[in-house]
């Protein structure tokens, strides 16, 4: 059969064949199902190229038969022109809110339970009642409405009553099926809450953080997920909301057709998420089953445990009755049910007033700019200082002093402010600018080319860095000094009794005494400590000299590799850059660390005053086969990259070069060798290709 002949004019093209109108149901059927897979499964069964592919073809039919574009094709979902408005719909089941439970402790479950059991008139001896436990999604609710399967709108919950239509936004998103799976009732209403991942959230800031830096306009970062999402859903201009990466979660409905009229007839909530599932929309994997306020309480407890490593936000957990029939029976109170509860967690971002902005000193010297903040609650802790990283960070939020910022601490995470309410800016502070000099010695403060960090170069001078030097030393970790603790270390400084490090083991009982508080028993104890930690070892004693960027680790590898304290102090940054995982930065610290006198100097005090440790040989060397022969790269290996390739070779005792002359012991040459290789066989130097590379080093290696 002929293809049909498009003989009419472009305004009313052919009417498709039956061909064509079956091959593009079978591409929407293929591409329904894949998108289920990838955004909802998580699963995909097919490359992305290969649903490319699909889509195109899909895309390229309606295209030429535009009478083959259904509303549900996956094609409809790139959304239309912008709005001026959203239109207003009246949802035909109210979208209630629901109660917080007061106590955020997890024994607010159990005051549920016992409402639940109240209300119902059950006493101790009845059975307990089953509960569906579900996460509280911190994103935006959304009605969703399918009519034969068929996603007609989706509105906004507005104000219960009367949301907004953001049919074209909600299209957008791919986690949305277009149409439902399987056979679905005539008329279903999906309610959950749209949201955003935190690492897409991370992402688009990222980028938007870009595009700001590039110039483009209007553009701006978000403060959270939260916000990000609620503005995606309400921008007017679906090709926005298209480019935000928005997900969903499906946990109750609205309008359903009822049993009588051929709907379904679920009998508890937790098979009606099920039956949501069938129909191709994303349920929680979190959302459980739970008998009585035991595991309400196990529930609360698990997720407050894992919520920071969830891949999206929540606020709390949702508890829900699960027989739909006690849920009727248990109905509402002004407007909420009082068969379900949010149980929250301490909020993780508050609203607080910043005071001052104060600039700490750390004990590498680094200055660090801190929000000093009126004390609130967040997190599950009382916050009144935050953090503000760097003086590129601390201009980027634009913090000033007066500002209400938003302050997050979320986990153990270091509480951070977030960013500025700007509406909330009473008068014009003026901008945080660094000082240039250290707030705490007066010396000059430097922001070296490329670094971010304002650095003290006041050293060992600085008291700030005195003292942190002392506790870093004085730490279990390190030289593990008992009774060392910081209001001591503050006490010796501020009296100058401790200028520099020696100057701990030259305590005695004397000194001690004269320091306010200070009892008989504790200075004992004291001295007593420092002499304990007279023998220590030599990583503990590495890492107690407070080397930038030597952690234990480091400290370990260090003492490892070259067996005694002397062989580290001498060594050069070529030598340093034989440690395993020590590179460029760590090696450039420590040779400097040791260059300056009076680093030695304290090391040689320290050494006095009777601090010791083993001392050994350094470790054997690697066998170094190919140490004094010169090998130059060119052209693609098949496997090995080109820095692969280079540091097999000089883990060998190789050098590799960039030019072939006549001292070059092998050229290693790979797809579209050059010069190179022509200037190797001019001169005879043998030619490898990857696999007598590999049998060089192995031959190196092994005899
Ligand atoms: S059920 C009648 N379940 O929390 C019960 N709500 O006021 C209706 N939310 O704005 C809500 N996760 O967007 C329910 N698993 C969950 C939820 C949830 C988040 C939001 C919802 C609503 C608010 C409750």
């Amino acid at each position: 059969m002929h293809p049909p002949q498009d003989a009419t004019p472009p305004a009313a093209p052919a009417a498709p064949s039956v061909e064509l109108a079956e091959r593009a149901g079978r591409l929407r059927e293929q591409l329904h199902h894949h998108a289920h897979r990838y955004y909802v499964l998580d699963a995909p069964e097919i490359p992305d190229v290969e649903y490319d592919r699909l889509f195109q073809e899909l895309q390229a039919l309606e295209e030429a038969h535009p009478q083959l574009r259904a509303p549900d094709s996956p094609t409809q979902r790139v959304g239309g022109r912008p709005l001026d408005a959203f239109a207003k719909v009246r949802h035909r089941v109210p979208m209630l809110s629901i109660r917080t439970e007061t106590d955020i402790e997890a024994s607010g479950a159990r005051s549920f339970d016992a409402r639940v059991r109240r209300e119902l008139g059950l006493g101790d001896a009845d059975p307990p009642i089953d509960y569906v436990a579900e996460l509280k999604f911190d994103g935006l609710a959304i009605n969703l409405r399918y009519e034969h399967g068929l996603l007609v709108q989706a509105a906004t919950r507005g104000d219960g009553e009367v949301g907004e239509d953001v049919t074209q936004n909600i299209r957008t998103v791919g986690q949305i099926p277009l149409r439902l799976r399987g056979s679905a009732p005539p008329v279903l209403e999906v309610r959950g809450e749209v949201y955003m991942r935190r690492d897409d959230f991370e992402r688009m800031n990222e980028q938007q953080r870009e595009k700001i830096a590039r110039g483009v306009r209007n553009e701006k970062t978000f403060v959270n997920p939260r916000n990000a999402a609620a503005g995606a859903v309400r921008q007017l201009d679906p090709q926005v909301t298209r480019q935000r990466p928005l997900s969903f979660f499906a946990y109750g409905w609205g309008e359903i057709t009822p049993a009588e009229h051929g709907g379904p007839d679920f009998p508890t909530h937790y098979a009606a998420l099920q039956a949501l599932r069938g129909w191709g929309l994303p349920v929680s994997e979190r959302t459980a089953r739970a008998r009585g306020a035991e595991d309400l309480v196990a529930y609360h407890q698990a997720v407050g445990r894992e919520r920071d490593q969830l891949p999206f936000d929540i606020d709390g957990v949702v508890y829900k009755v699960d027989n739909l029939a006690l849920q009727r029976r248990l109905g509402f109170v002004t407007r909420e049910p009082r068969w379900a509860v949010a149980h929250k967690f301490p909020a993780q971002e508050q609203v607080t007033t910043v005071e001052s902005i104060d600039v700490f000193v750390g004990r590498t010297g680094k200055l660090t700019p801190v929000a000093r903040l009126a004390p609130v609650f967040v997190g599950g802790v009382t916050v009144t200082n935050a953090t503000l990283h760097n003086e590129d960070e601390a201009r980027r939020k634009d913090v000033r002093v007066g500002d209400a910022v938003i302050v997050r601490r979320a986990g153990d995470v270091i509480p951070e402010v977030v960013g500025v309410v700007p509406e909330r800016r009473q008068h014009d502070a003026p901008r945080f600018t660094m000082p240039s000099h250290c707030p705490v010695c007066g010396s000059e403060a430097v922001r070296e080319e490329g670094e971010v960090d304002h650095r003290c170069s006041g050293g060992l001078f600085c008291a700030a860095q005195r003292k942190q030097a002392l506790l870093h030393f004085a730490q279990r970790r390190a030289m593990d000094i008992e009774g060392l603790g910081e209001k001591l270390i503050d006490q010796l400084v501020d009296a100058e009794v401790i200028r520099v490090l020696p100057d701990l083991y030259r305590l005695g009982l004397g000194k001690l005494l004269a320091l306010e508080r200070m009892g008989e028993k504790s200075a004992q104890n004291l001295l007593a400590g420092l002499e304990r930690s007279k023998a220590t070892t030599l990583p503990r004693f590495l890492f107690a000299l407070g080397i930038r960027h030597v952690g234990e680790a480091t400290a370990r590898d260090l003492a490892r590799h070259f067996g005694t304290l002397d062989a580290v102090m001498d060594a050069g940054v070529e030598q340093l850059l034989e440690v395993p995982d020590v590179g460029p930065v760590v090696a450039e610290s420590i040779h400097t660390f040791f260059a300056q006198a009076h680093n030695r100097e304290v090391v040689e005090q320290l050494r006095a005053c009777g601090l010791q440790w083993p001392e050994a040989a350094p470790a054997a060397k690697a066998p170094q086969p190919l140490a004094g022969i010169t090998v130059v790269l060119t052209g693609t290996l098949p496997t090995l990259s080109r820095d692969e390739a280079k540091s097999l070779l000089e883990a060998a005792g190789a050098k590799v070069a960039g030019s072939v002359s006549k001292k070059t012991g092998y050229v290693v040459a790979g797809e579209e060798a050059g010069g190179k290789l022509d200037r190797a066989r001019e001169l005879g130097v043998p030619v490898l290709d990857e696999a007598g590379l590999r049998a060089l080093l192995e031959r190196g290696f092994n005899g």
